[in-house]
């Protein structure tokens, strides 16, 4: 609901409330962001000030206090907080309200930047300058989140260049800490939190798109806010460029927060009559905590963000041929692949990177999508045809946003590259970036995709991006927005087919892909333990049905940790399952518990996929419970076994107090192999440490694991689930927890009917 009345505007849904009005002089003042409020609370609300706040901004008759929470600043006037617009050469400030419109649903934008779509209301409030130049501040309130934007018009007769605009800026009171996600290649989503103070944190990407560096997400919290209490305060970007965020505190506890592309080398030309775009900035709230604000972004992304098509669609589980095979593959090894992984229960094939030019190791053939007939003689088409015939769909890699120098594509249109600093050419894995500001590389990528996903009959595309650069300078937005017309022009007009995007794992795990693409691989870094932890601070901002999370090999390539098959699995299941290891190797065990954890995902795909997510208290590890009305899966992700552990629980949540629920954990195979010389403790006969038995114990015995089952109140579950004791030397007993380190459960929990 919108409602303005005297100039104050008042936000509401149930979960939030924004307010803010015009001054007399015509600023725009926020009064507050946060719990619902009524539009008269508007006085109780502002703030007071008084004479020890020092100058005043605002030219001589028009003053006002220089910490006066505004909705829009601008330089020059008396307030030294950070601007949200620069323009070169230029003060543009003494933007002053004008008038205000309520538009129903979301107020399209002109240029190709994608959008929150979906039931919503928007404020549009226009201020103007005495230069000339025209400020759109738009609001679009959903019922999760609001999304802020700004569209600049130049009125003048002549251009007017922009160096820096924000699409928000917003005053709040209170003191709060930061918690931004950064990272790198196979080291995503590290989480730092730290307190706002007058230096202000930035939270911003200068490699050309959004990056694994720095998520364009962060939260704002009160001091003290945990999981499920306190305030918390959600912020997106939906762009996947260069982006910028600084919270700063003022001296008189008013926190200023920018968010938008960041100004570094940005640079862009108005010409009369022309208006530029900035891309929506989304915020939420919550009193309950991290889990009560994710549970609000989760929604917003679930039901505004992802494309209409895929919206609460079951994803199928997929096998993907990248880590098993690399680039040394032909078609009767991926059949053989195939046929496994059919058996196992997979329903997608996805056939990476590799199948086309002379791309037999990253160094070539990139740009050149034709199909190398050496390793699929019978083409895309021959090799989808054997597929539909096993009853897989077909899915297939491409990384079009660059170009390998050694490549046709490259040899025809070297202008068609981004040449880099100084003439000289500087290249990340041997790749340079086309520039998709040019009409002619758009279409060149546009039509070559399409005609391979036509061809052959694709249901699923990875669309792969691992070149970043800071030598994209202004041009950067344009590439961005280049990109956003092609993946409309090609998926636009094929709705059905999947799209995973990927940039080096999770380098652009964004909003503005997620309008495209329903999920983004999370991460090359395939290794479980990590990848758990990657996971989990995704889901702060993230739902997990956008998060792709493989089962890998182990010992793990890149940590040669060797982390159980069950855990490999129970961790994947908290995003979209998939398989990526060489099938052709698997032993029985193996087989068997593959074909289990795939029978067990998706008899509760929807819930996995879609359910409430939830971080839960865990006393070794890590715990997240997903949850619908069908059923709460909890798992438990213990870190390394104590010798001498705790009694341990599992802290489910919301779960009817009064109800009986019948608990039951997965069943999964434990790995024999893990006992070596032990095993003459739990066998009957006698065993050599060395012998054959010890050696091929893990590949042939199916020992269940950590069997627990029982029937509780809603209430008991939630006051802690007491779980099995674990194996101490004690001999073999299913119900015990003998996982050793890494070692996971899932723990089924429905309603007694
Ligand atoms: C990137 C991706 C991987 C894989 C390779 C192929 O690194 O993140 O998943 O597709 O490229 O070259």
């Amino acid at each position: 609901m919108i409602l303005s009345e005297n100039n104050v505007f008042l936000l509401r849904n149930e979960e939030m409330s924004y307010l803010f009005r015009v001054t007399e002089h015509g600023n725009l003042e926020h009064l507050h962001f946060g719990a619902p409020v009524r539009i008269a609370d508007a006085d109780a609300l502002a703030v007071k000030y008084g004479t020890g706040w020092g100058s005043t901004g605002g030219p001589e008759g028009e003053e006002f206090p220089m910490y006066l929470p505004l909705e829009w600043s601008g330089l020059g006037r008396g307030d030294y907080r950070e601007s949200p617009l620069e323009m070169a050469g230029e003060m543009p400030t003494g933007f002053k309200f004008s008038y205000s419109k309520i538009h129903e649903g979301i107020v399209p934008m002109e240029c190709s930047l994608p959008q929150a779509k979906g039931n919503a209301e928007t404020l549009e409030i226009v201020c103007s300058n005495v230069g000339g130049l025209t400020l759109h501040l738009y609001y679009t309130l959903f019922d999760t989140a609001l999304c802020r934007r700004a569209v600049l018009v130049n009125n003048t007769d002549r251009d007017v260049v922009i160096r820096k605009m924000m699409s928000s800026m917003l005053d709040m009171q209170g003191t709060y800490e930061m918690t931004t996600f950064n990272g790198s290649w196979i080291a995503e989503m590290q989480s730092y939190k730290a307190p706002v103070g007058m230096s202000g944190i930035v939270n911003e990407s200068t490699t050309g798109f959004s990056s694994a560096l720095h998520n364009p997400g962060f939260m704002l919290s009160e001091p003290g806010a945990s999981e499920d209490h306190g305030v918390v305060y959600g912020f997106n970007l939906i762009y996947s460029g260069n982006h910028y965020a600084r919270v700063q505190r003022a001296n008189e506890g008013i926190n200023r927060i920018v968010q938008g592309i960041s100004p570094v080398s940005f640079e862009w030309k108005l010409a009369p009559a022309e208006a530029f775009e900035t891309p929506e900035a989304v915020m939420t709230y919550s009193s309950d905590g991290y889990n009560g604000m994710s549970c609000r972004m989760h929604r917003f992304v679930n039901e505004h963000i992802v494309p209409e098509r895929w919206r609460g669609k079951d994803r199928p589980v997929l096998y993907n041929d990248w880590e098993g095979c690399m680039f040394d593959f032909n078609e009767p090894k991926l059949m053989s692949l195939a046929k496994k992984a059919k058996k196992l229960g997979c329903e997608l094939f996805v056939l990476d990177d590799g199948w086309f030019g002379a791309r037999d190791n990253d160094k070539a053939g990139l740009g050149d999508y034709s199909v190398n007939r050496k390793k699929l003689p019978h083409g895309l088409s021959g090799l989808q045809a054997k597929l539909e015939k096993l009853g897989l769909a077909f899915g297939l890699w491409f990384e079009p946003e660059a170009v390998n120098p050694d490549s046709d594509l490259f040899r025809a249109h070297p202008d068609w590259a981004i040449s880099e600093e100084n003439g000289v050419v500087v290249l990340g894995r041997n790749e340079l970036l086309l520039d998709l500001g040019k009409q002619e590389v758009r279409d060149y990528i546009v039509e070559n995709v399409s005609r391979c996903i036509d061809e052959g009959k694709v249901s699923y595309v990875k669309w792969d991006m691992n070149r970043h650069s800071t030598a994209l300078g202004a041009s950067a937005h344009r590439c961005i927005l280049g990109l956003y017309e092609c993946l409309q022009r090609i998926f636009g007009p094929r709705p059905d087919v999947l799209l995973e995007s990927c940039s080096s794992g999770g380098n652009r795990f964004d909003l503005g892909m997620l309008c495209y693409s329903p999920q983004i691989w999370s991460s090359d870094d395939t290794d479980a333990v990590e990848r758990c932890r990657i996971q989990y601070n995704l889901s702060y901002l993230y739902p997990q049905s956008t998060i792709g999370a493989h089962v890998s090999e182990a010992p793990h390539s890149q940590t040669l940790r060797n982390t159980p098959l069950s855990t490999r699995g129970n961790i994947s299941f908290f995003g979209l399952l998939g398989y990526e290891f060489d099938l052709d190797n698997l032993s029985p065990a193996e087989t068997d518990e593959i074909t289990n954890q795939i029978a067990f995902y998706k008899q509760f795909r929807h819930t996995f996929q879609f359910g409430q997510l939830r971080r839960l208290r865990a006393e070794n590890g890590i715990s997240m419970q997903v949850a619908d009305d069908d059923a709460c899966l909890v798992g438990l992700f213990q870190g390394l076994v104590p010798a001498a552990p705790g009694y341990e629980r599992i802290f489910p949540q919301g779960l009817m107090p009064e109800r009986p629920y019948h608990v039951e954990s997965r069943k999964q195979w434990l790995n024999a192999a893990l006992f070596g010389g032990l095993l003459r403790f739990v066998l009957p006969i006698k065993v050599k440490p060395d012998g054959i038995l010890v050696r091929t114990a893990g590949k042939q015995y199916r020992m269940q694991d950590a069997v627990q089952a029982c029937t509780a109140s809603g209430s008991a579950l939630m006051s802690g689930l007491s779980l099995n004791a674990r194996f101490m030397g004690t001999g073999y007993d299913p119900s015990m927890r003998m996982q050793g380190d890494f070692g996971s459960n899932i723990y089924v929990i429905t309603e007694e009917k």
